[in-house]
């Protein structure tokens, strides 16, 4: 939910704290700080606000920093409860939670500890203090004992120079590699502007990082990240989400790139569970928000073209299910950030059962990744807005290729594959003729920009669809939108239909077509206006819908990633019509790193 950052080296740590806490506002941004060290001085700044309108430029002399941006979670949005949290000349910043807060508080105010903010991250800086016996490392390595819960640290002190100390468990740390210092931070968004040497670290590992090298635990192998640097920034877009949407026809592109076969795929994550993945029963395909929307399209998916039972889940709910796991199921994890705390966690428990675990991730060295036992990479390069949009692309291309492969170990006909094969090389041509469409898709999320209440109806492959439209309309613009299934409208939706309910019905000519139009008469009949997203060249929907967007014809299976696109500009623009902060809705933050 946070973002933390560190710097030491040979450069002006300031202007590196700075612009790396800007690229990593997303995570977090009711408040944010930043403490630099210069031998004894120590500068320390936290506010609360963006830190976009903060200058790299005013800072303060020094080559040691840490800094955070913050979402809060245990106090309230205030400049006491930003981070870095300071005891005694220790400071620290956080991303986690302390679930023994509380008990820890009470023990040290005991001692006589006084405690200056609400939060649960100044028990970090006490419990420091206490143990520090000349050594930052060993003081950190001891207080964390003492912690029930997750965190992402680094720690700096005038008391013992020249180094900043970094640990994780359950949240994110990476190290960039400089050619003048390291950074770290919590993604790699804060650091590709300056290297794409990275070091991953795992959870209950400790760094320490100075001038000159760093050590950690045990040797870690540098990954370098692909990343383009301008990945990070809005380039002629007013926003990170329009950007990110524009995308989409790139990121099919980039995801299939160098794995299709003429009739089969090549994915290299698959490869050692090959052998595994053909014994298997039963997929689940977990993610959360959007990642369980992918999910949904891929459990069709799966038993479509993979010919092997699904079931999508949440991350949040099949944890606390009672479900039959077994090790002839393979739980397939389905995540932008592969930090989402849900997922994690029910991640952990299909390890336990033995099931077979894979990731469709996005972020390189994520935890999902290294928990994983094998997974696909997305490929989508950085998405910064809080709407997820381009990796729901990106994960629904994914999953489909698991399917191919799934269904050619299954008996799927080689003719089968190659047609779904040679349409996939098409899509993101199609894609591009769906977003060309961008300024009359404006037109029509201002003509209905007044309304408040939305449904988005589809059904099959276009189910998820309409649950992934409704989300990002409610997301971003904060008026209340439903996703359901067509089939679903006339056993109880309808009954809020009326001319100031307006009904967007993802109705391309496929096999529930039919069924689709009779939901579309089912809401003219109730006077409810309809915005149909439909096949070009049907005219008969012209004729019963108030507005249509068309997509090209394409495969059923492939359809939800040419229906999904105008979905995401009609929730971008209309939320530009409503002069929202589209990049960062309110309450809500990119990385949900807390269950
Ligand atoms: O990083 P993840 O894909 O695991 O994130 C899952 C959800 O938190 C995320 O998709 C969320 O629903 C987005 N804000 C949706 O636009």
């Amino acid at each position: 939910m946070c973002g933390i950052i560190g710097y030491i080296g040979k450069k002006q740590a300031y202007p590196i704290i700075i612009n790396g806490l800007k690229k990593m506002e997303y995570r977090g941004y009711d408040s944010y700080g930043i403490c630099v060290l210069n031998g004894d001085d120590v500068f320390l700044k936290r506010k609360v606000g963006r830190i976009s309108e903060e200058s790299s430029e005013n800072g303060c002399e020094g080559f040691i920093s840490i800094g955070h941006s913050r979402w809060a979670t245990t106090g309230g949005v205030s400049e006491k409860n930003a981070h870095p949290q300071e005891y005694n000349q220790f400071y620290v910043v956080h991303n986690g939670i302390i679930e023994n807060y509380k008990e820890l508080k009470e023990e040290l105010t005991l001692k006589g500890h006084i405690f200056s903010s609400d939060t649960d991250t100044e028990v970090i800086a006490h419990l420091i203090s206490e143990e520090f016996k000349g050594n930052l490392e060993d003081a950190t390595k001891k207080a964390l004992k003492r912690i029930i819960g997750s965190y992402g640290i680094a720690v700096i002190s005038p008391k013992d120079k020249g180094k900043i100390v970094v640990a994780k468990l359950s949240s994110p740390i990476i190290l960039g590699i400089t050619d003048d210092g390291y950074i770290v931070a919590s993604d790699p968004s804060a650091v590709i502007n300056y290297t794409k040497q990275i070091v991953t670290l795992d959870d209950n590992e400790i760094a320490i990082l100075k001038e000159d090298g760093y050590t950690i635990s045990k040797d870690k192998k540098i990954e370098t990240i692909d990343w383009e640097s301008d990945a990070v920034d809005k380039g002629v877009y007013e926003h990170f989400m329009l950007k990110e949407i524009m995308e989409e026809p790139k990121v099919i592109e980039s995801a299939i790139q160098g794995r299709l076969l003429e009739d089969n795929v090549k994915l290299g994550g698959l490869e050692l569970p090959k052998e595994r993945l053909k014994k298997t029963d039963k997929i689940y395909l977990i993610g959360c928000g959007t990642g369980y929307y992918a999910s949904k399209v891929g459990e069709y998916l799966m038993e479509e073209i993979g010919m092997v039972d699904a079931e999508a889940h949440m991350g949040s709910e099949i944890r606390y299910r009672d479900v039959r796991l077994n090790p002839n199921q393979t739980a397939i994890f389905v995540s932008q950030s592969g930090e989402t705390a849900d997922n994690l966690a029910c991640l952990k428990k299909m390890k336990e059962a033995k099931v077979l675990s894979l990731g469709v991730t996005n972020v390189i060295g994520s935890t999902q990744t290294r928990e994983t036992e094998g997974g696909v990479y997305t490929r989508c390069g950085p998405e910064i807005a809080v709407a997820s949009t381009k990796a729901f692309i990106g994960q629904i291309t994914v999953l489909l290729m698991i399917a191919l492969f799934l269904g050619r170990q299954r008996g799927l006909e080689e003719g089968k594959a190659k047609e779904i094969i040679t349409e996939l090389k098409n899509i993101s041509k199609k894609g591009e003729i769906v977003l060309s469409e961008a300024e009359e898709i404006k037109k029509i999320a201002e003509k209905y920009s007044q309304y408040k209440n939305f449904f988005f109806i589809g059904r099959k492959f276009n189910y998820p669809i309409a649950m992934e439209g409704a989300l990002k309309l409610k997301e971003i613009s904060y008026v209340h939108a439903e996703g359901v299934t067509g089939g679903e409208l006339k056993h109880g939706p309808l009954a809020l239909i009326d001319e100031n309910c307006p009904t967007i019905a993802i109705c391309p000519k496929d096999s529930v077509y039919d069924k689709m139009l009779s939901n579309i008469e089912e809401v003219k009949a109730r006077k409810g206006k309809v915005i149909a997203i439909a096949t070009r060249g049907d005219k008969k929907i012209k004729e019963i819908a108030d507005d249509v967007i068309y997509i090209p014809e394409t495969l059923e299976c492939l359809t939800p990633l040419l229906s999904a696109m105008p979905l995401h500009l009609f929730a971008y623009f209309f939320a530009l019509a409503l002069g929202k902060d589209i990049d960062k809705p309110r309450n809500l933050a990119k990385s949900v790193t807390v269950e």
